[in-house]
């Protein structure tokens, strides 16, 4: 077995690879002038595979069909940690595209396999007809890398992170909450007003992803004005589009952790234990 880290992956995908002590296949990866991509394995394969690439932008999506295409001889286990596309899962309104099951249908009859780590909606497997789908969590991981303190409480942004807050929860031995939040538009949210006992407390927000911010941003704010000791935002996917991290910042966040399903500075938190025990 081998495994190909796509462009998008490759610290992680080096990582498992590493971990499970298994050959990098190496890929020759460029753009052209145009933009289009171009990928050539150094040598072509009949074995079984791992293929790790997140769906962070459409370019990432591409060169994974790429990838997925000159590794048509091989046995695949796709690794997408950060799932993109995933948020839109149905058809909200009459006329749209379901996101996800088109990507999904592009990857299917590919790949033997597929593991995301908290991806949006795992209802999004049943888009996969042919391939297995499991998804997994990262915040039994997370949790090994905040600090246990006494005084703690984990809160969820929205409805859809509180399983998340709940795990951590446990793993933290504190308590948890959710707030209740509205999305008027791709940019705006609104959160609704809520008490929760978290004056003098280290508050842990937690989310799947943070896109543009707003989420978080907002429930900072609220937090903020019940008198926390200090505020940490954990997420497993950094998207952070435009200026999240500094908006985020400036609502009053203490410290901000992301995993490396998405490669970024802050990605302080590895997925590699996770995704290897699972593989
Ligand atoms: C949606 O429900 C997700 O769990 C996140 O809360 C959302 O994607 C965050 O988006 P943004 O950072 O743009 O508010």
């Amino acid at each position: 077995m081998k495994v190909v880290c796509g462009r998008a992956s490759q610290n992680l995908g080096s990582k498992i690879a590493k971990k499970m002590g298994l050959e990098i296949l190496p890929v020759d990866y460029k753009t052209f002038p145009d933009g289009e991509q171009y990928v050539k394995l150094e040598e072509e394969t009949e074995e079984d595979v791992v293929l790790v690439q997140s769906i962070d932008s459409d370019s990432s999506y591409v060169n994974l069909l790429l990838l997925l295409d000159a590794l048509h001889n091989a046995r695949i286990t796709a690794v997408i940690p950060y799932f993109g596309y995933a948020r839109q899962d149905k058809k909200f309104e009459e006329g749209e595209a379901v996101s996800a099951r088109a990507i999904a249908r592009t990857i299917d009859k590919e790949v033997e396999e597929v593991l995301t780590i908290d991806v949006h909606d795992e209802g999004i497997g049943d888009y996969f007809e042919t391939a297995d789908f499991k998804n997994i969590t990262a915040f039994k991981e997370i949790s090994n890398h905040i600090e246990q303190k006494n005084n703690q409480f984990v809160v969820a942004p929205d409805h859809g992170a509180l399983k998340y807050a709940e795990t951590l929860s446990i793993q933290l031995d504190c308590e948890y909450d959710f707030l209740v939040k509205e999305r008027k538009s791709e940019n705006d949210v609104e959160i609704e007003k809520k008490d929760l006992d978290v004056e003098g407390k280290e508050v842990v927000v937690v989310d799947d992803i943070v896109s543009t911010g707003g989420t978080m941003s907002n429930a900072i704010e609220l937090l903020k004005k019940q008198d926390p000791s200090r505020i940490k935002v954990v997420v497993t996917h950094p998207v952070f589009a435009n200026n999240a991290i500094q908006n985020i910042y400036l609502a009053g966040a203490d410290e901000i952790m992301a995993t490396d399903t998405i490669e970024r500075s802050i990605s302080s938190i590895s997925v590699c234990n996770p995704i290897v025990e699972e593989l």
